[in-house]
């Protein structure tokens, strides 16, 4: 269960934030889905998964991450996938739409080789999202999943979320039977969607990333994404080149701020920091639209209003464009793995019969994002 704030902390910003961050109008604001707590007795009694239900531990701090070098294995893939497709044709391959999203059938991902991991973060990268099922990720021991994630780039750990005991860089996502939480989110918001990239407000984001199901309700909590590539290669040439050289800041003091306020935990000092609206992709060259309404607060150097127009129009773009969306169904055993700088997504919170939802996410982080020259 979540901790309970013994006294009242307000989250501030720092003078050592990027400027446009301290005044009173940051646009959009951070929609927290997570509920606060969950029924330990019926959690632990019924969670398929135990050891991986949330615990918030409030008295250890961690200190502000520190760059790195990051090496991006996708480079290093031979791009026929020997591994990922043997010749004995084992592996079934399905894709979703024509852009992105696909779905993979008897291939085991805790088997791969460090050259099948190179060919797993490129064929993401390519295919932005993959839905691998039948695994048995759940099942190792939780070291041996962190091991087998820290091979993409260093674990993220993340300020606010649960995580199991003794193992912070495993993020957790989970709704416990019975959680009626929801009912009061959809009192004051007509829609659980929220597009984002995981911590976009970080220094050096997420890239390859992994999401596994532990438990699931029946139907319902899929998740959405969106080909953050495709959509850029839908804009106009003019709009696109408009776009490049332009910077916006991500901030995760609202992320922080929600935390606190719903009585959970705060184990790193929130950040803010400013990244190119439009990244280019380390392996693939491709570029991305990066800006998402949870975390982008406004474009630096523009006046309120035409960095609202600009993000506005962004947002509703990237939420209309079901023609580059995917919708991935969790089955047991699946793990979903996809690139967080070429994709956005959403959770749905759908369901309403308050059955279990609990999943666990390894997040790698990889480079600073930057942008190469815009060529029309
Ligand atoms: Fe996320």
């Amino acid at each position: 269960m979540a901790p309970s704030a013994t006294s009242t902390v307000t989250v501030t910003v720092p003078a050592s934030a990027p400027k446009n961050l301290s005044t009173p109008q940051h646009f959009g604001a951070y929609k927290e889905l997570q509920p606060p707590e969950y029924n330990k007795d019926v959690e632990e009694g019924g969670a398929k998964y135990p050891h991986y239900l949330p615990t918030w531990d409030a008295e250890t701090k961690y200190p502000p991450l520190e760059p790195f070098k990051h090496h991006e294995h996708g480079q290093d893939a031979d791009r026929t996938y020997p591994d990922l497709f043997p010749a004995s044709g084992t592996t079934e391959r399905s894709d979703l739409t024509p852009s992105a999203g696909t779905e993979i059938r008897n291939l085991q991902l805790s088997s791969l080789s460090a050259a099948g991991k190179d060919q797993l973060a490129r064929f993401v990268a390519e295919r932005k999202v993959v839905a691998f099922r039948g695994q048995d990720f759940k099942d190792l021991p939780i070291e041996a999943a962190l091991d087998y994630g820290g091979y993409f780039g260093r674990h993220h750990i993340h300020p606010s979320s649960g995580a199991p005991a003794g193992f912070p860089e495993v993020h957790l996502v989970h709704r416990g039977e019975g959680d009626e939480s929801s009912k009061q989110f959809f009192a004051a918001r007509t829609s659980s969607v929220a597009w984002h990239s995981d911590v976009s407000y970080e220094q050096q984001p997420p890239g390859t990333t992994f999401l596994y199901i532990l438990d699931k309700p029946e139907t319902g909590g899929d998740t959405l994404f969106a080909n953050t590539a495709e959509a850029y290669n839908r804009l106009s040439p003019l709009f696109r080149e408009r776009l490049h050289g332009l910077q916006a800041t991500h901030s995760g003091f609202e992320q922080a701020a929600a935390s606190l306020a719903r009585g959970g935990v705060v184990r790193r000092e929130p950040v803010a920091n400013v990244h190119p609206v439009v990244r280019t992709h380390p392996a693939t060259g491709e570029k991305a639209i990066y800006v998402n309404p949870q975390f982008t607060r406004d474009i630096v150097g523009l006046k309120k209003e035409e960095s609202d127009a600009i993000l506005n129009f962004l947002y509703s773009h990237l939420a209309w464009g079901a023609d580059f969306h995917v919708r991935v169904k969790w089955e047991e055993g699946t793990v979903v793995v996809w690139d967080n700088r070429v994709t956005q997504h959403s959770a749905l919170v759908d369901w309403e019969n308050k059955q279990r939802r609990h999943l666990a996410r390894i997040t790698p982080q990889a480079e600073r994002p930057y942008e190469t020259p815009y060529q029309g």
